[in-house]
Protein backbone atom coordinates (compact mmCIF):
# COMPACT_ATOMS: atom_id res chain seq x y z
CA UNK A 1 0.00 0.00 0.00
CA UNK A 2 1.34 3.50 -0.97
CA UNK A 3 1.25 6.26 1.84
CA UNK A 4 1.05 9.45 1.46
CA UNK A 5 3.94 11.14 3.76
CA UNK A 6 3.53 13.95 5.54
CA UNK A 7 6.58 16.42 7.22
CA UNK A 8 5.59 18.28 9.83
CA UNK A 9 8.03 20.56 11.49
CA UNK A 10 7.85 21.32 14.92
CA UNK A 11 8.22 24.99 15.37
CA UNK A 12 9.56 24.13 19.06
CA UNK A 13 13.09 24.68 17.62
CA UNK A 14 12.35 27.81 15.21
CA UNK A 15 13.27 31.54 16.33
CA UNK A 16 10.23 32.55 18.86
CA UNK A 17 11.37 36.09 18.57
CA UNK A 18 9.83 35.50 14.72
CA UNK A 19 7.52 32.73 14.69
CA UNK A 20 4.98 33.80 12.46
CA UNK A 21 8.36 34.46 9.62
CA UNK A 22 9.39 31.11 10.98
CA UNK A 23 6.02 29.07 9.76
CA UNK A 24 6.12 31.53 6.46
CA UNK A 25 9.47 30.34 5.71
CA UNK A 26 9.50 26.64 6.70
CA UNK A 27 5.79 26.43 4.81
CA UNK A 28 7.84 27.80 1.74
CA UNK A 29 10.37 24.99 2.16
CA UNK A 30 7.55 22.14 1.67
CA UNK A 31 6.33 21.85 5.05
CA UNK A 32 3.26 19.82 5.07
CA UNK A 33 1.83 20.48 8.50
CA UNK A 34 2.73 22.37 11.28
CA UNK A 35 3.72 20.60 14.49
CA UNK A 36 2.96 22.77 17.88
CA UNK A 37 4.35 21.49 20.72
CA UNK A 38 2.23 22.88 23.76
CA UNK A 39 4.40 22.12 27.38
CA UNK A 40 2.79 23.15 30.93
CA UNK A 41 5.86 22.72 33.23
CA UNK A 42 3.84 20.19 34.59
CA UNK A 43 3.48 17.04 32.39
CA UNK A 44 6.81 17.94 31.25
CA UNK A 45 9.42 19.84 32.47
CA UNK A 46 9.54 22.70 30.12
CA UNK A 47 6.89 25.46 29.21
CA UNK A 48 6.54 26.93 25.59
CA UNK A 49 3.17 28.31 24.20
CA UNK A 50 -0.40 28.17 24.88
CA UNK A 51 -3.59 29.06 22.89
CA UNK A 52 -3.53 32.94 22.24
CA UNK A 53 0.17 32.15 20.57
CA UNK A 54 -1.54 29.76 18.20
CA UNK A 55 -4.19 32.10 17.22
CA UNK A 56 -1.94 34.69 16.51
CA UNK A 57 -0.16 32.00 13.75
CA UNK A 58 -3.02 30.66 12.26
CA UNK A 59 -3.08 33.08 9.57
CA UNK A 60 0.51 32.37 8.49
CA UNK A 61 -0.61 28.61 8.45
CA UNK A 62 -1.19 28.68 4.36
CA UNK A 63 0.93 28.67 1.46
CA UNK A 64 1.81 31.80 -0.58
CA UNK A 65 -1.18 30.37 -3.33
CA UNK A 66 -3.35 30.65 0.34
CA UNK A 67 -4.10 27.04 0.49
CA UNK A 68 -4.53 25.97 4.20
CA UNK A 69 -1.67 24.01 6.25
CA UNK A 70 -2.72 21.87 8.73
CA UNK A 71 -2.15 23.08 12.88
CA UNK A 72 -0.79 19.63 14.51
CA UNK A 73 -1.40 20.77 18.19
CA UNK A 74 0.75 17.82 20.09
CA UNK A 75 -0.58 18.65 23.87
CA UNK A 76 1.85 17.95 26.53
CA UNK A 77 -0.23 19.30 29.28
CA UNK A 78 -2.19 18.18 32.35
CA UNK A 79 -5.23 18.35 32.53
CA UNK A 80 -6.42 18.15 28.91
CA UNK A 81 -10.14 19.07 28.16
CA UNK A 82 -10.03 23.18 29.02
CA UNK A 83 -7.02 23.60 27.30
CA UNK A 84 -7.85 21.45 24.05
CA UNK A 85 -11.43 23.76 23.72
CA UNK A 86 -8.85 26.61 24.14
CA UNK A 87 -6.82 25.10 21.46
CA UNK A 88 -9.69 23.97 18.84
CA UNK A 89 -10.76 28.08 18.72
CA UNK A 90 -7.54 28.83 17.95
CA UNK A 91 -7.67 27.34 15.46
CA UNK A 92 -6.45 23.86 15.46
CA UNK A 93 -6.78 21.18 12.85
CA UNK A 94 -5.39 18.15 14.67
CA UNK A 95 -5.44 18.15 19.07
CA UNK A 96 -3.77 15.41 20.06
CA UNK A 97 -2.72 14.48 23.52
CA UNK A 98 -1.29 11.89 26.48
CA UNK A 99 -3.19 9.49 27.33
CA UNK A 100 -2.29 8.98 30.83
CA UNK A 101 -2.73 13.12 31.30
CA UNK A 102 -6.54 13.03 30.99
CA UNK A 103 -8.81 10.59 33.35
CA UNK A 104 -11.42 10.30 31.20
CA UNK A 105 -10.10 9.44 27.65
CA UNK A 106 -12.76 8.71 26.00
CA UNK A 107 -14.52 11.86 26.65
CA UNK A 108 -11.61 13.88 26.22
CA UNK A 109 -11.51 12.63 22.32
CA UNK A 110 -15.44 12.87 21.85
CA UNK A 111 -14.61 16.62 23.59
CA UNK A 112 -12.19 17.88 20.68
CA UNK A 113 -14.15 15.73 18.04
CA UNK A 114 -17.29 18.09 18.47
CA UNK A 115 -15.21 21.15 18.53
CA UNK A 116 -14.70 20.59 14.55
CA UNK A 117 -11.00 19.22 15.53
CA UNK A 118 -9.32 15.84 14.49
CA UNK A 119 -8.63 13.84 17.78
CA UNK A 120 -4.86 12.14 18.18
CA UNK A 121 -3.58 9.97 20.78
CA UNK A 122 0.26 10.17 22.24
CA UNK A 123 2.19 7.25 23.48
CA UNK A 124 5.67 7.93 25.35
CA UNK A 125 8.70 5.71 24.92
CA UNK A 126 7.39 3.33 27.30
CA UNK A 127 3.53 3.45 27.30
CA UNK A 128 1.47 0.22 26.24
CA UNK A 129 -1.08 1.08 23.29
CA UNK A 130 -3.92 -0.59 25.04
CA UNK A 131 -5.85 2.15 25.28
CA UNK A 132 -6.06 2.00 20.85
CA UNK A 133 -8.16 -1.22 21.29
CA UNK A 134 -10.96 0.89 22.94
CA UNK A 135 -10.24 4.40 21.04
CA UNK A 136 -8.73 3.60 17.59
CA UNK A 137 -12.19 3.83 16.35
CA UNK A 138 -12.66 6.95 17.31
CA UNK A 139 -9.76 9.19 16.66
CA UNK A 140 -7.86 10.43 13.43
CA UNK A 141 -3.95 10.40 14.46
CA UNK A 142 -1.65 8.26 16.47
CA UNK A 143 1.34 9.89 17.33
CA UNK A 144 4.57 7.39 18.47
CA UNK A 145 7.05 9.82 20.67
CA UNK A 146 10.62 8.31 19.98
CA UNK A 147 12.40 10.80 22.65
CA UNK A 148 10.72 11.55 26.00
CA UNK A 149 8.65 14.59 25.81
CA UNK A 150 9.90 18.14 26.93
CA UNK A 151 12.72 19.06 24.64
CA UNK A 152 13.91 19.05 21.26
CA UNK A 153 16.73 17.45 20.03
CA UNK A 154 17.44 14.36 21.41
CA UNK A 155 18.44 11.14 20.14
CA UNK A 156 15.77 8.65 18.61
CA UNK A 157 15.10 5.83 21.10
CA UNK A 158 14.85 2.59 18.81
CA UNK A 159 12.14 1.04 20.26
CA UNK A 160 9.61 3.23 18.80
CA UNK A 161 10.67 1.47 15.46
CA UNK A 162 8.61 -2.04 16.91
CA UNK A 163 5.82 0.06 18.51
CA UNK A 164 5.49 1.95 14.89
CA UNK A 165 4.80 -1.52 13.25
CA UNK A 166 2.36 -2.64 15.72
CA UNK A 167 0.47 0.35 15.40
CA UNK A 168 0.58 0.13 11.47
CA UNK A 169 -1.40 -3.51 11.96
CA UNK A 170 -4.01 -2.34 13.90
CA UNK A 171 -4.36 0.89 11.55
CA UNK A 172 -4.14 -1.07 8.91
CA UNK A 173 -6.63 -4.05 10.18
CA UNK A 174 -8.97 -0.99 11.32
CA UNK A 175 -9.54 -0.02 7.99
CA UNK A 176 -9.62 3.24 8.96
CA UNK A 177 -7.75 6.45 7.63
CA UNK A 178 -5.81 7.00 10.66
CA UNK A 179 -2.30 9.00 10.61
CA UNK A 180 0.86 7.44 11.89
CA UNK A 181 2.69 10.04 12.97
CA UNK A 182 6.25 10.21 15.05
CA UNK A 183 7.63 12.80 16.88
CA UNK A 184 11.55 12.91 18.50
CA UNK A 185 14.90 12.76 17.18
CA UNK A 186 13.81 12.26 13.02
CA UNK A 187 16.67 12.97 10.35
CA UNK A 188 17.57 12.68 6.88
CA UNK A 189 19.43 9.49 8.28
CA UNK A 190 16.50 7.90 9.62
CA UNK A 191 13.88 8.86 8.44
CA UNK A 192 13.30 6.03 5.74
CA UNK A 193 14.14 3.35 8.48
CA UNK A 194 11.14 5.01 10.45
CA UNK A 195 9.03 5.15 6.84
CA UNK A 196 9.47 1.39 6.60
CA UNK A 197 8.72 0.78 9.95
CA UNK A 198 4.78 2.14 9.10
CA UNK A 199 5.01 6.07 9.94
CA UNK A 200 3.78 8.39 7.57
CA UNK A 201 3.69 11.59 9.01
CA UNK A 202 7.28 13.12 10.45
CA UNK A 203 7.58 15.44 13.43
CA UNK A 204 11.13 16.94 13.07
CA UNK A 205 12.36 19.93 14.87
CA UNK A 206 16.08 20.44 15.40
CA UNK A 207 16.68 18.45 12.13
CA UNK A 208 15.09 21.57 9.70
CA UNK A 209 15.15 24.71 12.10
CA UNK A 210 18.81 23.68 13.23
CA UNK A 211 20.11 24.23 9.18
CA UNK A 212 20.21 27.73 7.32
CA UNK A 213 18.20 26.00 4.45
CA UNK A 214 14.81 24.37 5.47
CA UNK A 215 13.82 23.77 1.86
CA UNK A 216 17.22 21.08 1.13
CA UNK A 217 16.41 19.63 4.29
CA UNK A 218 12.94 18.93 3.78
CA UNK A 219 13.90 17.79 -0.10
CA UNK A 220 16.49 15.62 1.28
CA UNK A 221 14.11 13.77 3.70
CA UNK A 222 11.23 13.62 0.83
CA UNK A 223 14.62 11.83 -1.06
CA UNK A 224 14.93 9.07 1.25
CA UNK A 225 11.24 8.64 1.81
CA UNK A 226 10.47 7.82 -1.98
CA UNK A 227 13.73 5.29 -2.09
C1 LIG B 1 9.31 16.87 22.16
C2 LIG B 1 8.42 17.43 21.08
C3 LIG B 1 8.94 17.30 19.70
C4 LIG B 1 10.23 18.01 19.44
C5 LIG B 1 10.97 17.22 18.42
O1 LIG B 1 8.61 16.87 23.36
O2 LIG B 1 7.16 16.79 21.11
O3 LIG B 1 7.97 17.69 18.75
O4 LIG B 1 10.10 19.31 18.98
O5 LIG B 1 12.21 17.82 18.26
P1 LIG B 1 13.40 17.10 17.51
O6 LIG B 1 12.93 16.85 16.10
O7 LIG B 1 14.48 18.10 17.61
O8 LIG B 1 13.66 15.81 18.23
ZN1 LIG C 1 5.66 17.15 19.45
Amino acid sequence: MTRTHRIAPSILSADFARLGEEVQKVIAAGADWIHFDVMDNHYVPNLTFGPMVCAALKPHAKKADGTPIPVDVHLMVQPVDALAQEFAKAGADYISFHPDASAHVHRSVQAIRAAGCKPGLVFNPAAPLDVLDWMLDDIDLVLIMSVNPGFGGQGFIDSALRKIEQVRKRIDASGRDVRLEVDGGIKVDNIARVAAAGADTFVAGSAIFGQPDYAKVIAAMRGELKR
